[in-house]
């Protein structure tokens, strides 16, 4: 969501005269666009202001006729700790979370008004003066306020994300979202189907709907009632050249009846689901207040693997969460060798500020949890490579959605999420084709072209081919 947030800012911007540049050396203005979920990822932000204000000071130095470039945080970090950060790095000139980003150009001109001032005669020079800090959870949508998405402009043409729905309302005991991305919002349907009708007649064969709990998704329907998510696939699946739909992130505990279904009879919904579990233990689950048990989650598994048989499953899992045993982890081994993943990110539990499981008093040790982690991540490992092996040998619509590093080399993605290296000319990008794999990697195949398979029998499941030529 930060990539997709990012790239909003950019549109938002765009009129002002901004374009994208390469590395903060060149730029007028830099946002750090931050993440709180863990500490690590907190921590990582004022080192990274650290070493900008260098180069703002390196700038003034070499270029004296040159303002250094403004510095601006933005995200969730920038939310939790708007005030103290300008506090602790007053050389930051602006402060704003994720639902303000759409006041940018107001915040810029604010900006340079107090930098003016402050390089007049008298003022304080060399340094830009007060930030500016706008952290609230504004009245107004910031959706409606935000200009229409430009794929163009992101360099990736053919496959984008699409936030429907931000926010959550599901407290997880562990989790910061709820406080720095606020209450549960859901986009009116209409507005979601004109991005994506604008981002498909921009090129975009592949979209994924974003947002912190999609499967919650409840958008005003065109004209009276709701949407929910399965019908708002349903809606997305009829526009003409848009191929692929996936959705993430999701929670086992909004998996309709509806949504489950639409897995089954979306042939344009791919095979591959982010299903977080966090943990196989029902004593974990309820104290991380995840409103499910470990039955119901391979409830929810075997449910969607009647319906799509070759659906691919990713998870998010904590280990360490204040209170675990050693009986509660191995739960969270039974769980993994049972469902079997082609894919998953393991983290070792953070205690978050604010959050009521950072209060709790049985903290896991930092190395008892490490090691579990370990463990943990052999597993899911092992059972991604085996994942990606089963693939050798077999046909795969892949979308090429970018050039490979070798000239002459594309990269696309599998159905299954996984990326997949061919050799083929650039004229082949943005194209659904056929490929054989040839050899897996553990964190990406290899595959051929396939000459175009006129007559092979195509399984009902399967996305339109794009023709190759
Ligand atoms: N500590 C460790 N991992 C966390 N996550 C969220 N909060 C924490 C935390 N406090 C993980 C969860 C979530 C993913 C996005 O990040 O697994 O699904
Ligand atoms: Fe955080 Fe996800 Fe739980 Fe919401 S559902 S509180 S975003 S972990």
């Amino acid at each position: 969501m930060n990539v997709y947030d990012s790239d909003r800012m950019a549109d938002v911007l765009a009129p002002l005269g901004y374009t994208s540049v390469d590395g903060p050396e060149d730029a007028d203005m830099v946002i750090l666009n931050t993440c709180h979920i863990r500490e690590k990822a907190a921590e990582k932000v004022y080192s990274e202001l650290g070493r900008l204000r260098q180069l703002k000071q390196a700038r003034s130095e070499t270029e004296p006729d040159r303002r250094g470039p403004m510095l601006a945080v933005a995200g969730c970090v920038a939310q939790a700790e708007g005030a103290e950060m300008l506090a602790r790095a007053p050389f930051v000139d602006i402060v704003f979370g994720p639902q303000t980003y759409h006041r940018l150009p107001e915040m810029i001109a604010k900006a340079e008004r107090t930098a003016e001032r402050a390089a007049k005669p008298g003022g304080r020079n060399g340094s830009r003066g007060a930030g500016i800090l706008d952290t609230e959870f504004p009245e107004e949508a910031k959706f409606d306020h935000l200009p229409n998405a430009q794929p163009k402009r992101h360099g990736a043409s053919c496959t984008a994300f699409l936030t429907i729905q931000e926010g959550c309302d599901k407290f997880c005991t562990f989790c910061v979202v709820p406080y720095t991305r606020g209450v549960e919002f859901s986009r009116p349907g209409r507005a979601v189907l004109a991005e994506c009708h604008q981002l498909v007649d921009g090129g975009v064969r592949e979209v994924t709907l974003l947002g912190q709990n999609v499967n919650a998704y409840h958008g005003a329907a065109p004209g009276s009632g709701n949407w929910d998510l399965a019908e708002l696939i349903a809606q997305l699946a009829v526009i003409e050249g848009l191929e692929r739909i996936r959705y993430t992130t999701s929670h086992p505990r909004d998996m309709t009846d509806r949504l489950f279904d639409i897995h089954g009879t979306c042939a344009k919904l791919m095979p591959y689901l982010h299903l977080p579990v966090q943990s196989g233990s029902d004593r974990i689950l309820a104290a991380m207040n995840r409103g499910y048990t470990a039955a119901d989650y391979h409830a929810a598994v075997a449910r969607l693997r009647q319906v799509r048989p070759d659906i691919a499953l990713s998870g998010d899992f904590i280990v360490g969460f204040p209170g675990e045993s050693e009986a509660d982890f191995e739960a969270t081994m039974e769980l993994v060798d049972e469902v079997n993943y082609a894919q998953a990110y393991s983290f070792k539990y953070s205690p978050r500020p604010g959050t009521p499981a950072a209060l709790l008093e049985n903290q896991v040790p930092d190395d008892v949890g490490a090691a579990r982690l370990q463990r943990l991540q052999e597993l899911l490992n092992q059972q991604q490579q085996a994942f990606n092996q089963r693939m050798v040998g077999r046909r795969l619509p892949l979308l090429l959605d970018r050039a490979g590093r070798r000239p002459g080399q594309l990269v696309g993605r599998s159905p299954y999420m996984q990326a997949v290296h061919v050799d083929g000319g650039l004229n082949l990008l943005g194209r659904i084709v056929e490929v054989e794999i040839t050899a897996a990697h553990a964190n990406s195949l290899a595959g051929t072209l396939s000459p175009p398979q006129a007559a092979a029998p195509r399984r009902p499941m399967e996305p339109r081919m794009g023709r190759v030529s």
